[in-house]
């Protein structure tokens, strides 16, 4: 009997650690937060409840159904071929090196656009960047470098600005321009929106076509390098830190540091976990974003699912040993009489 008293206490114990303990430690660590919302529905403030949200949703996607793409493509060229490339339509003014040495970090390709990163997200960043990826602290970091060269000289200030601002002559963007390095296209007007993503969507490989690297390629190395994959950093680490105020992390073990449920709500939403952080939230379609979770837990923790299949044969072999050892414990003190 005593034994059952001694398995009572220690399973106890061990219950205690694991679903009280643990789990407040997890909770002051990670406090819980809103699920992702792939509505986006902050860009449409006025709205007040779901199905309001979704009317504001489904005007958008209407506009861009009725979009010209043929004139959406010209304007593509004019206006984003600068700095894009959209190898899916061949059109690639400079290569990957260029683009880097230019902005700092690799624009991404814009080819598929349309399949992973949400339409609505996508019409709302292109008209204010910085407002809708909610890059707080990029703000938060280049007025402070704005206030420290504007006190050691004008010179310095002026440079600063034209570091970060980009202006494209006669229109007025520059606000968002200095706190994005993509700059803003409100002054296009909601219809020429609408074309260019009605032509993104025309040469846009469908989803299950791109493989869940190709999506973290587009979304995400730009800034961060998946170091157990050779994905590579596409940027300057240095300019990347002049403009987002830290380096970011490599992505290989984010996985195993901070759990998928994490990634999912913080991909959707940076600032919902680190407010003020410099991680713009990029708009990833929820079909999208589960592909590069999954592609993170592929390459950050490969043997999961081995590891859940042989968890059961673990427990019924310690359950086998403890059956065997209480047996064999009886046998040797009939033994020796007790
Ligand atoms: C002056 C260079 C420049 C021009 C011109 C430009 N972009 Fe960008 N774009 C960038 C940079 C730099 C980024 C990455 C910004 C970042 O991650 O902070 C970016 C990011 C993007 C993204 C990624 C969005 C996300 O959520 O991550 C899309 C989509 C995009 N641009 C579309 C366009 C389109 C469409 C045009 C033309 C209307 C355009 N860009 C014109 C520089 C530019
Ligand atoms: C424009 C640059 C940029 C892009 C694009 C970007 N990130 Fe980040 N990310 C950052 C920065 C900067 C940090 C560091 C944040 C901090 O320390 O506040 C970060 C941090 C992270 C972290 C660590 C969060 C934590 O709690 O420690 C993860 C995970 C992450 N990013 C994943 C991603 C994924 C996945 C993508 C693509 C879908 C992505 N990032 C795209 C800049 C970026």
């Amino acid at each position: 009997m005593k034994e059952l008293k001694i398995l009572a206490i220690l399973a106890a114990f061990t219950a205690v650690l694991y679903w009280g303990v643990e789990t407040y430690a997890h909770k002051v660590f990670y406090p819980p937060v809103a699920p992702a919302d792939f509505t986006f529905a902050d860009l449409h403030p006025e709205a007040q409840t779901a199905s309001e949200v979704d009317r504001e949703r489904r005007e958008v996607l209407a506009m861009i159904e009725q979009g010209d793409p043929a004139a959406g493509r010209i304007a593509v060229e004019t206006n984003c071929a600068a700095c894009h490339t959209i190898s899916a339509d061949g059109i690639e003014m400079m290569s990957d090196e260029q683009l880097i040495a230019a902005n700092g970090l690799l624009p991404p390709d814009l080819s598929n656009i349309s399949s992973l990163y949400d339409e609505v997200f996508l019409m709302a960043f292109l008209k204010d960047p910085a407002e809708a990826s909610f890059i707080t602290s990029h703000t938060m970091h280049q007025r402070e470098a704005l206030a420290e060269a504007k006190a050691k000289s004008p010179e310095d200030s002026e440079r600063l600005i034209n570091d970060h601002v980009r202006t494209v002559d006669g229109f007025n963007n520059r606000v968002a321009g200095f706190f994005n390095k993509m700059p803003g296209y409100a002054w296009l007007g909601d219809e020429e929106l609408a074309n260019m993503l009605a032509y993104f969507r025309t040469i846009a490989k469908p989803i299950n076509e791109i493989t869940p690297r190709e999506i973290t390629m587009n979304a995400c190395a730009r800034c961060h390098s998946v170091d157990y994959d050779n994905m590579a950093l596409k940027a300057d680490m240095d300019a990347l830190e002049d403009y987002l105020g830290v380096r970011p992390p490599d992505l290989s073990t984010m996985i195993l540091s901070h759990g998928g449920g994490y990634l999912t709500t913080f991909i959707n939403d940076p600032q919902k976990h680190l407010l003020g952080t410099a991680m713009p939230r990029v708009g990833l379609n929820e079909a999208a974003q589960d592909r590069v979770v999954a592609y993170l837990e592929e390459v950050g923790d490969p043997n999961i699912e081995e590891r859940n299949r042989l968890g059961i044969w673990f427990v019924g072999y310690f359950l086998l040993l403890t059956v065997l050892a209480y047996l064999w414990k009886k046998s040797e003190f009939k033994e020796i009489g007790k």
